[in-house]
């Protein structure tokens, strides 16, 4: 099986090797946790393997992108010239440009990704869609619905593509569930302050015809180098929800009153 490296340090030997070429890939977590950084990464490898590179952006502007790009020495200016990169900006809508959606409407997102790809020419394509959540912000009900539908459509140009989600920063869910569903693997992203410290972790929650990792690792982002992953988490992911703290007061609580009620001293549990 064909597999494509996302190039970000220790993650692509948790799934075999890559992701399967022509896998749909979600890309889901709260703000904040890399997942931008992830598709970054993804995209850059892919430019460095030959590969076309189609990169939609909703929440940042194209310039946005390419600075973040730059800040890890990967230079998407230069692919752009060459023909062999297009970042369709959905954010700046109404500018005069090819490249830049007019609506944040599904079917003008297909039709410029097509584009996008003709316009390249032949050949391995890698797409990110960072994130598929801004087509369905007003109405989440149908995010079943258009991510089946975007999948459908674009199954037979060759393209293996990782589609961002993004999550509600209080419920850790998100906007409109259905992504998911359709998606053949699923990359999550969490973060988690610890003692005053912010951690971040990602976790392959699914990926078809795989033997994946199963464990979440933590990750960091470096200036100049970018993402990589680190040790798997020592947190359960209840600790990874409740923070420690609570949780052991919780527990010292409950012995507590147990203690009180069966009017057991206090060493006697030890
Ligand atoms: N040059 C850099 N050096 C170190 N960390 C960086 C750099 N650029 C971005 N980051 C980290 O990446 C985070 C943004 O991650 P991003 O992938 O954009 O999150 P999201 O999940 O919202 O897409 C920043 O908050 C910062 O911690
Ligand atoms: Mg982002």
């Amino acid at each position: 099986m064909e597999r494509l490296r996302t190039g970000v340090r220790g993650f692509d030997e948790l799934i075999e090797g890559g992701i399967p070429r022509g896998f749909f890939v979600a890309v889901v977590g709260e703000p904040g946790t890399g997942k931008t950084v992830f598709c970054i990464h993804y995209a850059a490898t892919g430019l460095r393997e030959g590969d076309r590179v189609i990169y939609v952006t909703t929440e940042e502007s194209r310039e946005s992108i390419i600075r973040q790009a730059m800040q890890f020495n990967f230079n998407f200016k230069s692919f752009i010239e060459k023909n062999r990169l297009v970042i369709i900006d959905a954010l700046m809508r109404g500018r005069d440009d090819e490249w830049n959606l007019l609506e944040l409407d599904v079917d003008e997102l297909l039709k410029k990704v097509i584009e996008a790809k003709k316009h390249m020419g032949y050949g391995r394509t890698r797409l990110v869609v960072d994130s598929m959540s801004a087509f369905w912000l007003d109405k989440p009900v149908v995010a079943r619905k258009v991510s089946y539908h975007v999948k459908r459509v674009l199954y037979k140009w060759d393209m293996t593509a990782l589609l961002v989600s993004q999550y509600a920063v209080t419920s850790d869910m998100a906007y409109g569930f259905g992504l998911e569903h359709v998606a053949d693997g699923i990359i999550r992203f969490k973060k988690i302050v610890i003692k005053g410290r912010l951690h971040r972790f990602v976790l392959v929650e699914k990926m078809r015809q795989t033997n994946h990792d199963l464990r979440a690792y933590e990750i960091e982002i470096k200036p100049g180098v970018g993402m990589a992953i680190l040790n798997p988490s020592e947190y359960r992911i209840e600790d990874v929800r409740t923070p420690q703290e609570v949780s052991r007061r919780i527990r010292e609580v409950k012995e507590k009153s147990r203690r009180e009620l069966t009017g057991e001293p206090e060493w006697s549990s030890e």
